[in-house]
């Protein structure tokens, strides 16, 4: 029997864990994370670069077309989670735990992670809340599986907030977030999210913080920054909100392409002699 041993990644990409991102907090380096949902684009975000690929449960908008992050299952969150790890050599891979898979109870929300390790082969978890989440994430994170936190607007919650507006804006709501984010990391997380409350709030909660925070929509002085990467790509294109830039125009490169292509079709044009056999 040979003792060889078979690296478990490809020579000479070195994978980013929670250890990397504590290290990029403490040498100022910011953390880029953007969402990824399938196998092709987990790996060409990675190629490219980014240093977390979330399985976010925003699947439940952008690839299934709900209006809520709500319907999506946690047997469909793992089917886009196994996609992506297949794609991501160099990423960390966050799963989202989706709505109703860990607020029941911290064994149900163990549970849940647990087959989002076993089944996908995903590095860490992510769920919304603070106070209320508290046992459940040191639940989790006793079973030795990463926590990333998610604070201000977070989407499950929607109904109970009833807008989308920027979260955290009074006293009362900044101060509640502020006890949040120290609990979180007093319970465990290796980092949070903060979602669309005010820039200085979000500098704020993360000088406080020795895990890194990533910010959509919570200004720059965040550890790092995510975006929905059918946003940052403009494949979205009837969502407009103020924190997201548009890095390309694949909606409109799309459009322009397959109208070609019918064209082309209808045409007689395609395929050429060239593209035959
Ligand atoms: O599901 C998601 O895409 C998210 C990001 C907005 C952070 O949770």
């Amino acid at each position: 029997m040979s003792t060889e041993t078979v690296p478990i990644q490809p020579v000479n990409i070195k994978r980013v864990t929670t250890q990397t991102l504590q290290e990029m907090k403490a040498a100022g380096q910011p953390i880029a994370m953007l969402t990824a949902y399938d196998y092709t684009l987990a790996r060409l975000l990675d190629r490219a670069g980014a240093d977390v690929l979330l399985v976010g449960d925003s699947a439940s908008n952008v690839m299934a077309g709900h209006e809520t992050t709500l319907p999506i299952t946690l047997d469909q969150m793992i089917v886009h989670a196994q996609a992506v790890v297949r794609g991501a050599k160099r990423a960390l891979v966050v799963v989202d735990l989706p709505f109703g898979s860990y607020q029941v109870s911290p064994r149900l929300a163990l549970e849940a992670a647990v087959r989002i390790m076993k089944e996908t082969g995903g590095h860490a978890v992510k769920l919304e809340g603070g106070a209320a989440m508290l046992e459940t994430v040191r639940r989790i994170v006793d079973a030795g599986i990463p926590v990333m936190g998610h604070l201000g607007l977070t989407p499950q919650s929607i109904y109970k907030f009833g807008t989308y507006k920027v979260r955290a804006q009074d006293d009362d709501e900044a101060n509640v977030l502020r006890r949040d984010a120290l609990a979180l990391q007093d319970a465990g997380v290796f980092a949070l999210v903060l979602e669309k409350i005010p820039a200085t709030l979000g500098a704020e909660v993360s000088q406080s913080l020795v895990v890194p925070t990533i910010g959509i929509g919570a200004g720059n002085g965040c550890d790092g920054q995510v975006l929905v990467t059918h946003d940052a790509l403009g494949l979205t294109v009837d969502f407009n909100p103020r924190f997201v830039r548009r890095y390309a125009q694949l909606g409109e490169t799309i459009d322009a392409a397959v109208k070609q292509y019918v064209e082309d079709v209808r045409a007689r044009d395609f395929p050429s002699d060239d593209e035959s056999y």
